[in-house]
């Protein structure tokens, strides 16, 4: 572990010769709500432009995009416009929807079209996001600035902060090269590791809270970066919720630790007129093979000097506790090495995996090589084991990504969901975003049960 500081970047000391050790601090940006329109049979229709700014790229602005809102059982009609250079696509990354509607790399959008999918939200309260996923091309459309977070609500959700922007706070994480070159996204064993770390787009971001109580919902929207996030006078907090949805109950910890692609919400008790820094402090064991965790400074918080007093934390968050698989289920393997699963490449014509829709599997992830994370599309699951252990209890609720480090093993329990599509599949891979693009992804899709046999195995052309 090292701590990085740009007096030590050559490219950055050229550009500014007084340079700061930090960046100056500035005010977080809050990612706007996107105001949905609506239709007479009360669909929400969401506007979505992608588009190049001078230097980076956004959505419906230059960088990154507005946060969309929705709750259960709304249906939801998206308008996705690429006004980019380059073809894309839009994923709605933690989305339970049919395959067709996902965004994934069959579902492009070539420059002046737009994309309109729609689907019925039928999941529970969760952190969500969107972000291009075109193949052999995603790092370089994340790293650009395109991915917004897609927040949806339940009616039933637990009393927790819920004033957005002010006790309930979107937190993504992308780390940067302060140079501002995009180099390092096309490259290397895990591509871009940045040297500094941008918090909704905000470098040196400064939250001011105005209740006793502050939930931060933390994505990590990094092409390769792991952070361990926490304190840096070591504070506990509550884990209220993972990628997919509600714990149980409040986990308390003082660091979580995210990799590319996850969600994790927090709730952080402040002092009246306190100051405190949340960093990320890399593992002190950690090998020379496996993915760097650099310190970084992530946001400092002022507490204003006196502070709205929020309602305790509820004990239950409704999350649901994990229903075991059933005796007999389906066991399928996944061996990741280099950047590879099971030995091969991503193939956009081969369908790797046939699943009968709502059934409940065992996926055991078995990391060979060195650090790598395992997301699927369109399911929740549950961690069992993580090299024979259960995870720990923030990673105990409904999740769609799990980090491996250097040589781990996940058991995973999947629910696989009823939108059946023997043509169009949805996506699993690692979402170190380099290693997706060289391939480290394959294909399954979901079909009626009794059919799997039935399931042409090469698809030709593309799906939208
Ligand atoms: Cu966030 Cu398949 O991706
Ligand atoms: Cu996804
Ligand atoms: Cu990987």
């Amino acid at each position: 572990m090292k701590r990085r500081t740009l007096l030590a970047l050559p490219l950055f000391a050229a550009a500014c010769s007084s340079a700061p050790p930090r960046a100056a601090p500035t005010r977080l940006h809050i990612p706007p709500v996107l105001p949905p329109a609506i239709d007479a049979d009360g669909a929400k229709r969401f506007t979505l432009t992608m588009r190049a700014g001078s230097k980076t790229w956004g959505i419906n602005g230059d960088f990154l995009g507005p946060t969309v809102r929705a709750a259960r059982g709304d249906t939801v009609r998206m308008a996705v416009t690429n006004r980019l250079p380059e073809t894309s696509t839009l994923h709605w990354h933690g989305m339970r929807l049919p395959a067709r509607m996902d965004g994934g790399p069959h579902q492009m959008i070539e420059p002046g079209a737009t994309w309109t999918p729609e689907w019925t939200i039928d999941q529970p309260s969760m952190t969500s996001w969107f972000h291009p996923h075109l193949h052999e091309k995603t790092a370089m459309h994340v790293y650009r600035g395109v991915a917004g977070l897609f927040l949806v609500n339940d009616s039933d959700d637990p009393a927790l902060p819920d004033t957005y922007g002010v006790d309930d706070i979107p937190l993504i994480i992308q780390d940067r090269n302060s140079s501002g070159s995009v180099g390092g996204v096309d490259s290397g064993t895990f591509g871009l590791l940045g040297d500094v770390v941008l918090i909704n787009g905000t470098r040196g971001a400064v939250f001011t809270a105005t209740t006793s109580l502050v939930r931060f919902r933390l994505l990590n929207a990094s092409n390769a970066r792991v952070y361990r996030a926490g304190f840096a006078d070591g504070r506990t907090f509550a884990v209220i919720a993972g990628d997919a949805g509600f714990l149980e109950r409040p986990a308390t910890v003082d660091r979580v630790k995210i990799s590319p692609g996850e969600r994790v919400e927090i709730v952080v008790r402040f002092a009246p007129g306190e100051t405190v820094v949340m960093n990320s402090v890399g593992e002190s064991e950690r090998s020379a093979n496996d993915i760097e965790e650099d310190d970084f400074d992530l946001l400092t918080v002022v507490a204003a000097g006196s502070l709205t007093s929020s309602p305790a934390l509820p004990s239950a968050l409704g999350g649901t506790p994990p229903e075991s698989p059933p005796a007999g289920a389906t066991v399928r393997r996944f061996a990741l090495s280099g950047s590879e699963i099971n030995d091969r490449d991503m193939d956009m014509t081969r369908i790797d995996e046939v699943v009968p829709a709502g059934a409940h599997e065992i996926w055991e992830i078995d990391n060979r090589t060195y650090a790598h994370n395992f997301h699927i599309h369109e399911v929740a699951f549950r961690i069992l084991e993580i090299d024979g252990q259960p995870p720990p209890a923030y990673q105990a609720g409904p999740k769609d990504t799990v980090f491996l480090p250097k040589h781990a093993k996940a058991r995973l329990s999947v629910r696989f969901g009823r939108h059946v599509d023997p043509t169009a599949p949805y996506m699993y891979h690692c979402h170190i975003l380099r290693h997706e693009d060289k391939g480290m992804m394959g294909q399954f899709v979901v079909v009626e049960p009794g059919t799997e046999a039935l399931v042409a195995r090469t698809i030709t052309g593309h799906h939208d």
